[in-house]
């Protein structure tokens, strides 16, 4: 048996992620009204977390909460993912135990090695390659915020800072709309040879531009969207404070004078948690450009509209229901009475 996987965005054409965003806006407007389609009814998530996560946890167990189904939170440590079991037999298992599965996780290989055995959907969570269910809301945050009389190909969407895996999945998701995407980061920081590759592909199909700078004016000018992550490195080479400082301070913070580089109507978005007084001021993270809290809310609307996609509507053959109701009907009976 095959599922649909949610792994990579770069698994999926521009139509498809389309249809994504499409449901995800349809929902947000239905709940909007306080309708809540109890699509997912019966359907249980069991969320893996190898980290830490506020909004990516809370956004799925409510998405699954609202449309009728239930969550199992995995807490970090719960689960061995290639330790005493192997990441195969959980997956295996986990396959039959609930519905759909995601995964946030150290490396990218333990999620996909869980999608490769397993025959429900699965979707990452964030892994040190890429956070594709950011994307989806990144993306509808932006359409939400379009510069008047703009499309999202017509946008320019500057990443200012460290190669994190956001900057690496904004890059992913703009290319592939077919927006210009300028990573603004100083050298030994930027996106390697293997995502310049796929920034590449994504150009080639979607007519998107892309480019990686350490000049902060040909980065900023006609710059509509203003992007930044933490500085921490990742992994093999997280920083410390100092050393983070040294390397990016100041000219990768987003300040005030940085913003007026961008276009006027240009607005700040950060995926958070948000390091205050690092990659970002008070002054613009609390600004009225500052759309980071739209972003926040906007996992949960990712979250509804990519469940839904993977899982679609629920095909299970209900003919013989009657059957086995006067089964269980007859069973209860005997035992009981
Ligand atoms: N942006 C994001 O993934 O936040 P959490 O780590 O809190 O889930």
């Amino acid at each position: 048996m095959t599922a649909k996987h949610f792994i990579d965005t770069n698994d999926f054409s521009k139509e498809e992620l389309l249809k994504i965003i499409d449901l995800s806006l349809v929902l947000k407007e239905c709940i909007r009204k306080g309708y809540y389609p109890q699509l997912l009814e019966h359907k249980t998530l069991g969320m893996i977390f190898q980290q830490t996560s506020t909004r990516t946890r809370v956004s799925f167990e409510t998405a699954m909460e609202q449309l009728g189904g239930h969550a199992q939170y995995l807490a970090p440590g719960q689960i061995q993912l290639g330790g005493h079991e192997t990441i195969e037999d959980t997956s295996r298992v986990l396959s039959r135990l609930v519905d759909i599965l995601m995964a946030r996780v150290d490396r990218h290989y333990s999620v996909a090695d869980l999608a490769k055995n397993s025959t429900i959907p699965v979707i990452n969570a964030m892994s040190d390659y890429n956070h594709p269910t950011q994307e989806i809301g990144d993306i509808i945050t932006m359409i939400e915020h379009l510069p008047v009389g703009k499309k999202l190909e017509d946008c320019k969407v500057v990443f200012v800072g460290d190669a994190t895996q956001v900057c690496a999945s904004l890059g992913f998701i703009t290319t592939k709309m077919g927006m210009e995407f300028v990573q603004f980061g100083p050298k030994g920081y930027q996106l390697n040879e293997q995502y310049i590759q796929q920034l590449e592909e994504n150009c080639k199909k979607s007519g998107g531009r892309f480019s990686i700078t350490e000049n902060e004016s040909e980065a900023l000018t006609n710059a509509d969207f203003v992007y930044t992550d933490v500085w921490y490195g990742l992994y093999d080479n997280e920083l410390s404070e100092q050393e983070r400082m040294d390397i990016f301070y100041p000219k990768y913070q987003v300040t005030v004078d940085l913003m007026k580089k961008a276009n006027k109507t240009a607005k700040f978005m950060h995926c958070l948690p948000a390091t205050r007084g690092e990659e970002v001021v008070n002054e613009v993270i609390d600004a009225d450009f500052s759309i980071v809290f739209d972003e926040a809310e906007n996992r949960l609307t990712a979250m509804r509209g990519i469940l839904l996609y993977l899982l679609g509507l629920d095909k299970t053959d209900k003919t013989d229901v009657s059957k086995v109701k006067k089964a269980l009907e007859d069973k209860m009976e005997e035992i009981f009475n």
